[in-house]
């Protein structure tokens, strides 16, 4: 799985983003340091224990950046949120696995999700085994895989040991779907999990408490032929 293109989606959790000056200098330099996407980590004090923002602030940065829009719901009852995020102009919706697990309604989401013309993502958390994926990734309907490399719910936590080998697990079940890496990525670690078959590598540490936001996002998406090739576009 070697060239495949890497995408960068740079989590905002880590600065102050209830500061719109704070937020719109992040975004514009992120943007110019040659990210893709921006990760929103959204968290309801439920699912996971901290609490951090909802739609009205996607809204907000839909009109303060032309990046990608990831959101990542860490929410206990995602299914109705869906249409108020697409509407907010999310680019990828990922829910988690886990906030579905005494329900058989995940497809549903999925398929409402796609329904808007908005990726869908699933998540996993540390304790969830790949295999859990296995039948859904056969349904067509998961455009992103995000393998959680820590438990969600904090920025700037250590790499869980086994993520790498979990990303790989997933691409050998799937070689077409994205593989999302979050949690605890470092510029050191980075290049294991894209050999493993990572290719969207977000960080929040990583990146925006980098000297140089430029070289640290170039670190993390490699040196891959096709990533070169297609740099501009
Ligand atoms: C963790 C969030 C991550 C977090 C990553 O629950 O889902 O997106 O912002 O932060 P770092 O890269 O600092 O581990
Ligand atoms: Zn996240």
């Amino acid at each position: 799985m070697k060239n495949r293109l890497i995408r960068i989606s740079p989590s905002i959790l880590c600065i102050d983003y209830n500061d719109d000056i704070v937020l719109k200098l992040a975004l514009d330099k992120i943007e110019q340091s040659g990210a893709h996407m921006v990760h929103l980590d959204v968290m309801d004090g439920k699912f996971v224990p901290n609490k951090t923002f909802d739609h009205k602030l996607v809204d907000k940065i839909k009109d303060m950046t032309s990046l990608m829009l990831d959101v990542h719901l860490m929410v206990e009852n995602p299914h109705g949120m869906i249409s108020d995020y697409a509407k907010a102009g999310a680019d990828l919706i990922t829910v988690h696995y886990e906030a579905y697990e005494n329900t058989d309604k995940l497809e549903d989401s999925l398929k409402l999700i796609k329904s808007k013309n908005v990726l869908a993502g699933v998540a996993i958390n540390p304790k969830t085994p790949a295999l859990k994926l296995k039948d859904l990734l056969k349904t067509g309907l998961v455009d992103v895989v995000t393998v959680m490399g820590v438990n969600p719910g904090a920025s700037g936590q250590t790499i869980i040991p086994g993520s790498a080998e979990k990303v790989a697990e997933i691409r050998e079940m799937d070689k077409r779907v994205y593989i999302q890496i979050d949690g605890g990525v470092t510029l050191k670690n980075v290049s294991i999990l894209r050999r493993m078959g990572a290719n969207i590598i977000v960080s929040s540490k990583a990146i925006f408490e980098a000297k140089n936001m430029k070289k640290a996002i170039k670190t993390l998406k490699g040196g891959g032929f096709i990533n070169r090739i297609f740099e501009d576009i």
